[in-house]
């Protein structure tokens, strides 16, 4: 396994895993399950965040207690990322949420920006980037990009489904963020889509083919 990249094992991943590739999956099915293996994703990911102690009041005495030490921004990859912000404001109800738009040219397989609307605190806060596939790796190497130049130091990249070619682009424009993803598949096809991989998520996601 890559230095830098944490491939999820979890049994239930694996259920929702198996339902979003399911060709067969409705998208309102697709959304569930994509929402369900992002908020496991973010227990996995949030399993090493600093902690500091507080002095609280239980109904019966006082106590002391750990609460987290940092802020935490989310930002989801438009469109397809905007799928998993459900399930990790589940567990991260207080996180800010940041946008980033991105569209891959179905051709050159290049990234162009076109939206980003971004929360204040980036510099003091754990910030999670959302994005269900990392496929060539060139949206998320250009949306750390934007994140680290709006000051983001603390970055974690979300991933449901990475390829080896964008784990390896990642691990080398920004060898400073961990991955987490539930799977890492085989190889990316001749039209930039991940195998076995689940489709477009995007479209799967906001049920805009089929
Ligand atoms: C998809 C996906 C990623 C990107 C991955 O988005 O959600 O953002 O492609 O590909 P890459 O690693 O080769 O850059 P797409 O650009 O298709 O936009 P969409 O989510 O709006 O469909
Ligand atoms: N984007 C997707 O949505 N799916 C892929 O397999 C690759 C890029």
């Amino acid at each position: 396994m890559a230095d830098g990249l944490i491939v999820v094992q979890h049994p239930v991943l694996e259920d929702r895993l198996a339902t979003l590739r399911d060709e067969a999956t409705p998208h309102g099915v697709f959304r569930g399950a994509l929402n369900e293996a992002s908020a496991i994703l973010a227990i996995e990911a949030t399993r090493d965040l600093p902690t500091v102690q507080r002095a609280i009041q239980t109904p019966l005495e006082p106590a002391e207690a750990r609460k987290l030490e940092a802020p935490i921004i989310i930002v989801p990859v438009l469109r397809a990322g905007l799928g998993m912000v459900e399930g990790f404001l589940r567990l991260l109800a207080d996180a800010r949420v940041g946008h980033l738009g991105l569209q891959r040219d179905e051709d050159t397989l290049e990234p162009t920006g076109y939206f980003e609307r971004l929360p204040p605190g980036m510099g003091e806060s754990y910030v999670f980037l959302l994005d269900p596939m990392l496929a060539t790796g060139g949206s998320a190497v250009a949306a750390l990009a934007r994140l680290k130049a709006n000051g983001a130091r603390r970055l974690r990249l979300i991933c449901l489904v990475a390829a080896p070619e964008g784990v390896e682009a990642v691990r080398e424009a920004h060898p400073d963020v961990p991955i987490w993803t539930a799977a890492l598949d085989r190889q990316l096809d001749e039209h930039g889509y991940i195998r076995p991989g689940l489709g477009d998520a995007g479209d799967r996601v906001f049920g805009t083919t089929g």
